[in-house]
């Protein structure tokens, strides 16, 4: 049983090891439990060289790597990455410092087809609870936001599905109105997250004390952005429902960057879908060929139900923009960008983008069209 079927029940996996959160959280294939269980401390005392001799001691043999489970292998990355981060707040470049690492970092990417790093889901998805859980800090606020993030994986991935059917569907199809139905019950989990996290993040502990750890590093003259979650793939949703066929360069050299950091399947689905047909394109250019003020019933279900997912989508940012805003008020920021390497003015941005879609549908509903000559 994984987190997957709790939270998801009847999802289906694709077969996918990524997907095996139980067996992923309890591997420790490099025996890092007690030394990461020390890693708090060596982070409170800005101790850089004991972070140095512990990722040293953690660094197996590239020989060992190769043989790895690939749920061992995203293990073995999540407990490395964890102390990459950590050096690198504390001034250090961990391959600089650690030149061996490099070659395993390499070779966990190759073996788990993700990037030479560790990401979100190494983080958040694949870190194990209680005891053994990885962090920074030890701080209740650091696990109150991984928990966070935590909590939308589940929704999305099964968003993966319900926006690759309406991809598939036209706004006369009765399975339109009902894949944005379903899809607006799993983006609703964001809003929960971001809710939560306004009630148990502070912005401060997260500008001061959580952002440093968060930054790029360094591997063979590539910089790869920490495990933030700025990578929280909330695209997969935009891509279908607007976003493949309305270009902004903003959220688009975003969104570029953005993908690497996903899961190999989840960019198999960008790269499906973005030179794709919008529902929001779709459903407007159907609403403009009909003649008369009354829509077709199965057409106006379909408009109302567009509208509700982008109404969420758009709840979530706002919320989202304003605890962003408060961590980076000229105040409280270290950081003129956010950890995904992108500025508040692009929160700005997207939230518009997704306002004006929602704008736009509900007034296709709304607005008393005029009578075909
Ligand atoms: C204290 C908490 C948080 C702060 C200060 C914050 C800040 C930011 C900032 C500045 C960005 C712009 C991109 C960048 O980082 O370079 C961003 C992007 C993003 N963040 Fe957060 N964030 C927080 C928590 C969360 C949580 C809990 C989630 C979701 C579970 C989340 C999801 C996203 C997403 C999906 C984006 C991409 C832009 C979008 O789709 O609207 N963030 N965040």
């Amino acid at each position: 049983m994984t987190l997957y079927d709790l939270v998801a029940p009847g999802l289906d996996l694709h077969g996918e090891p990524r997907y095996r959160i139980a067996e992923i959280r309890a591997a420790d294939p490099l025996g890092a439990d007690a030394l990461l269980a020390a890693l708090p401390g060596m982070n409170a005392d800005a101790d850089a060289p004991a972070l140095t001799v512990a990722l040293r001691t953690l660094v197996p043999d590239p020989d060992r790597v190769a043989a790895l489970a690939i749920t061992d292998a995203l293990a073995a990355m999540r407990d490395i990455g964890i102390l990459l981060g950590s050096l690198k707040r504390h001034g250090v470049e961990p391959v600089a410092a650690v030149p061996e690492v490099l070659p395993v970092l390499e070779e966990l990417g190759r073996r788990t087809d993700m990037v030479p790093r560790d990401t979100v889901h190494h983080y958040t998805t694949w870190n194990p609870l209680g005891g053994r859980r990885r962090m920074y800090t030890g701080d209740r606020m650091e696990s109150n936001l991984q928990d966070a993030v935590r909590m939308v994986f589940p929704s999305l991935v099964a968003s993966l599905d319900t926006c690759a059917e309406l991809a598939r569907l036209e706004p006369y199809d009765p399975g339109f109105a009902l894949a944005l139905d379903r899809t607006a019950q799993h983006v609703q989990s964001m809003v929960d997250s971001i809710d939560f996290t306004v009630a148990n993040v502070s912005p401060v502990f997260f500008a001061r004390e959580m952002r440093s750890y968060f930054e790029e590093i360094d591997i063979a003259g590539v910089d790869y952005l920490g495990p933030a979650a700025a990578q929280v793939p909330l695209w997969l949703v935009d891509l279908t429902l607007w976003q493949c066929d309305r270009s902004n360069p903003a959220y688009d050299a975003f969104l570029d960057d953005s993908v690497q950091y996903s899961l190999p399947s989840w960019r198999d689905h960008y790269a499906k879908h973005k030179g794709g047909t919008s529902a929001v394109y779709k459903l407007s250019a159907a609403v403009s060929w009909e003649a008369t003020d009354r829509l077709p019933p199965q057409l106006a279900a379909s408009a109302l139900s567009l509208a509700r997912v982008l109404r969420i989508l758009k709840t979530f940012r706002a919320r989202h923009m304003t605890i962003a805003r408060k961590a980076y008020s000229d105040e409280v920021r270290l950081y003129d960008v956010g950890s995904g390497g992108a500025p508040i003015a692009l929160l700005r941005s997207v939230l518009d983008l997704t306002r004006d879609n929602e704008t736009l549908v509900r007034r296709s509903v709304e607005r008393p069209r005029t009578p075909a000559a």
